[in-house]
C-alpha cells in the first residue's frame, strides 16, 4: 500500500509587521466584527475581501432563531462581493473573531465557506489569499486549495 501525504505551507505574520494592503482588511474585518448579529453564540466573526480593482467588501456573521438560517461572515462577504461586483475577482481575505469586544486567537473558516472560497478561485481563475487574523499574530494561507484538499469536483 502507499502512503500519500498531502502537505500545506503556511505563513506566520507578525500583527505589527503586516504590509498596508494586509493591516487595512484586518482593520475592516475588525469593524465588520463589532457589527455581527451572533445574539445566539456571542461569537463575532469579521471578514473583509479585497477585489482586484482594489475594492473592498465586508462581512459579519449573522444568525438566527432558526440556527440554520444564520450565515458566517466570510459567506456574507463573498457573496456581497458576487452580487455588487461579478466582474471583479476576489484577490484576499482577513478573517477576524471576536468574543466581548476582545479579538480571540485566529480561526479558520468553516468546511461550507471553504468550499465557496474554493468555487470562488476556481469562477476567477486564480487563488485567494486568506489571512487568519489573531491578535498579535497571523496566519496566511495561499489558497483556499490549501483548507480543501481532496475537494469536491464533477
Ligand atoms: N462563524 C463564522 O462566521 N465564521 C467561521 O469561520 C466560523 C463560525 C460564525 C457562525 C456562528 O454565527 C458563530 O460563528 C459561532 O459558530
Amino acid at each position: 500500500m502507499e502512503e500519500i501525504k498531502i502537505e500545506i505551507s503556511l505563513k506566520r505574520l507578525e500583527t505589527a509587521a503586516l504590509s498596508n494592503e494586509y493591516q487595512r482588511l484586518r482593520d475592516l474585518a475588525t469593524c465588520a466584527a463589532r457589527g455581527a448579529y451572533a445574539p445566539y453564540s456571542h461569537f463575532k466573526v469579521g471578514a473583509a475581501i479585497a477585489l482586484n480593482d482594489g475594492t473592498m467588501m465586508i462581512g459579519s456573521n449573522q444568525e438566527n432563531i432558526a440556527y440554520p438560517s444564520g450565515l458566517c461572515a466570510e459567506r456574507v462577504a463573498l457573496f456581497a462581493a458576487s452580487a455588487s461586483y461579478p466582474d471583479q475577482s476576489v484577490e484576499a481575505i482577513a478573517i477576524i473573531a471576536m468574543r466581548d469586544g476582545i479579538v480571540q486567537s485566529f480561526i479558520s473558516p468553516c468546511g461550507a465557506c471553504r468550499q465557496v472560497l474554493l468555487e470562488t478561485e476556481q469562477r476567477y481563475g486564480h487563488s485567494i489569499r486568506i489571512l487568519l487574523c489573531g491578535k498579535d499574530e497571523s496566519i496566511l494561507v495561499a489558497s483556499a486549495k490549501d483548507l480543501l484538499p481532496l475537494s469536491f469536483s464533477y
